[in-house]
């Protein structure tokens, strides 16, 4: 591998391969992971495959999303080493609890088709029922322990669930992963995480995600937005590119999820250029502070009723 202007690797051919961050374990990480939510289990064996062949090495799924056998047989299939691919999964809320947690794992590891994982997180903090995430949390420290896992953390804890986590566990989270796109970039959460040294994961990262019919349907998209645009341009870049860039630049890891191959090899391809400081305090600027996605004090295992299916 050689070295491009950035600074960052490239292959024999000149093309730019994806950076890493290294967690606050050591474990190093793929800066940008394929996301799989609401990929189909049909589509989703092929958009692991294809996401590989293009240069993705980090796959970001969970049991919640039900395609976890789909990734590992993506991976297989892409003909990469599996050694090569860091692999995040998530335990659901139905499975939290200390000995429900440890089971998950099986259950994960199972359908991945591998005996350790990279990363392994908590879905959600599940607020009415904080005992059970904290056996949960306690579980993953477990695993980690015993080096079934790499590296353990969370997704969609506010401060306040994180410092209520940190009270009564011993492992400082190593991912914190949440909504996190220019229309909603959740400062306090940032701060909250980079104070403890906890990466901030985003996911939605492009602001693409519509969760349920009628949910978010009238929301304003942030690709079309038309600062967004100007900076593309700027660049002959697309959107999502200048998001993903703006992500990177700002240290944190970023999941794109797409089916579309052209766009799967697009959502990679942002190592080849770089945002200037008034760009990313213009994009900054666009905030709203108004969610996508659920608001993560109101969900417990009512909200929504999903058991994870044994292997
Ligand atoms: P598709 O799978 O058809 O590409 P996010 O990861 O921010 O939630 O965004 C995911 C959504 O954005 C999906 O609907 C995906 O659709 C779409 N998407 C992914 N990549 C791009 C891109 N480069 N440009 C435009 N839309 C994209």
């Amino acid at each position: 591998m050689g070295e491009d202007p950035l600074g960052l690797a490239t292959t024999p051919s000149g093309n730019l391969v994806n950076d890493t961050i290294t967690l606050n374990n050591g474990v190093r990480i793929p800066s940008i992971g394929f996301g799989v939510f609401q990929s189909s289990p049909e589509e989703t064996a092929v958009a692991v495959e294809t996401a590989l062949k293009a240069g993705y090495r980090h796959i970001d799924t969970a049991a919640g999303y039900g395609n976890e056998r789909e990734v590992g047989d993506g991976i297989r299939r892409s003909d990469i080493d599996p050694a090569e691919v860091f692999v995040e999964t998530k335990v659901w809320v139905s499975d939290y609890g200390y000995d429900q947690t440890l089971h998950a794992f099986e259950k994960s590891a199972t359908k991945l088709g591998i005996s350790q994982i990279d990363l392994l997180i908590l879905h959600q903090p599940m607020p009415q029922h904080f005992e059970r995430t904290v056996g949960a949390y306690r579980a993953l420290e477990r695993l980690l322990d015993d080096g079934h896992v790499r590296s353990i953390g969370v997704s969609n804890f506010m401060p306040h669930h994180l410092a209520a986590l940190r009270e009564q566990t011993t492992v400082v989270p190593a991912v914190n992963q949440v909504e996190l796109h220019p229309y909603f970039t959740q400062p306090d959460v940032q701060r909250a995480n980079a104070e403890s040294g906890i990466l901030t994961q985003a996911w939605s990262p492009i602001g693409g995600i519509t969760f349920y019919p009628g949910w978010g349907e009238n929301r304003a998209s942030v690709l079309e937005d038309g600062t967004i645009r100007r900076i593309a341009e700027t660049h002959g870049k697309t959107p999502a590119q200048v998001m993903l860039r703006w992500h990177l630049q700002q240290g944190r890891s970023a999941i794109p999820k797409s089916t579309d191959p052209g766009r799967i090899a697009q959502n990679i391809d942002v190592f080849d250029f770089q945002l200037d400081t008034d760009e990313l305090t213009e994009i900054d600027a666009l905030d709203r502070g108004i969610r996508g996605g659920p608001d993560p004090d109101g969900v417990d295992p009512s909200t929504w009723d999903v058991e994870i299916p044994e292997p």
